[in-house]
């Protein structure tokens, strides 16, 4: 049987992953050190290793693949501790790096459209340098993620790990996501299901895509399964402003109304994706609009709250 260590998988996206691959047949073993779990943990059927990526406990057996989704996530929870979010990506990335030559693993980065920080190009593509400020609050995370992916890189070309994959994951929401989070969709939402006004930072206008977590999953799998060793956007191109987004949250739960705030430093005025690599390579896109993904995801923050 096919074995996968996937890093983070105790987290929102390691979590519908492990389910995936586990559906697919394989092993799972999730190395997570529980700093922003998924209310609903590591799937059922994934064998659980408590400990961190920078300094990895032993780990049972060997490993086919390493699917690398260990880092904090959220702006959040990587601007509470900017130096663990740089270990993380960087010594952890390079332990996990090191795992996979020393096993042969075939090894994906989970990397984020972050990387193109406040971009001046429309949609972004693959090959856009990116635009950011090394001296942001934000860069912990960003300029992480920019280090691991050049690294992971560096292990490809030094033949160490010639078989990595890297995925630029552009906004994800959907069920097995922490409602903590501090992300524009979970805050809303939360908002809307509390009757409280929802907040909007800045006026509004500035724009993300969102992709429902079953699309980015397909994509992930895909491309782990792929000979693409260039990094491949996967997002939903549907650019949605902020305002839009919270009028369509608030009439699928509540009409509450809308606060406006300061925007924080560095956020990122437009994000969308540009997906023609994954179409093209992959035959991949997004299957699931705002519309249906919504619903689910409201249902399992209700869940949340019903206990
Ligand atoms: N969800 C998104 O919209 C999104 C967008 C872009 C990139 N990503 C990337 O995808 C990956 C997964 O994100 P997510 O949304 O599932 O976040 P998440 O916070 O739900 O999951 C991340 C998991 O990593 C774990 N973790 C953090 N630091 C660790 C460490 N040093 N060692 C071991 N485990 C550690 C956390 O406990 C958590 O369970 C992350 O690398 C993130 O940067 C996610």
């Amino acid at each position: 049987m096919s074995r996968a260590l996937v890093t983070g998988g105790a987290g929102f996206l390691g979590r519908n992953l492990s389910l995936r691959l586990l559906d697919e047949g394989w092993e799972v073993v999730v190395l997570d050190n529980l700093s922003s779990p998924s209310p609903l943990g590591p799937a059922d059927g994934a064998t659980f290793v408590e400990g961190s990526v920078v300094d990895p406990p032993e780990l049972p057996g060997s490993f086919d693949r390493i699917y690398h989704l260990a880092s904090p996530a959220s702006p959040p929870r990587y601007l509470l501790d900017p130096i663990g979010t740089l270990r993380t990506g960087g010594e952890g990335t390079r332990a996990m790096l090191d795992l996979a030559a020393a096993q042969g693993a075939r090894f994906l980065l989970a990397s984020t459209s972050e990387v193109y920080g406040d971009p001046t190009q429309h949609p972004q593509r693959e090959d856009y340098t990116g635009s950011v400020q090394v001296t942001s609050t934000r860069a912990c995370y960003d300029e992480a993620k920019r280090y691991a992916e050049a690294l992971t890189y560096a292990y490809q070309r030094q033949g160490l790990v010639p078989e990595s994959r890297i995925i630029r994951i552009f906004n994800t929401y959907g069920p097995g996501m922490a409602p903590d989070d501090g992300r524009v969709v979970s805050n809303f939402i939360n908002q809307a299901l509390a009757g409280e006004r929802l907040t909007i930072y800045g006026d509004g206008t500035q724009t993300r895509s969102f992709c429902y977590v079953d699309d980015l999953i397909e994509g992930m799998w895909r491309l782990s399964n792929s000979d693409v060793t260039d990094p491949v956007n996967i997002g939903n191109p549907e650019e949605l402003s902020m305002k839009e987004l919270a009028t369509t949250i608030a009439q699928s739960i509540a009409e509450t109304g809308i606060d406006y705030l300061p925007l924080p430093e560095s956020d990122p005025a437009r994000r969308q994706p540009d997906i023609g690599r994954a179409r093209h390579h992959l035959g991949w896109e997004p299957t699931v609009g705002l519309a249906e993904g919504l619903p689910p995801t409201v249902d399992y923050f209700r869940s949340l709250i019903d206990g």
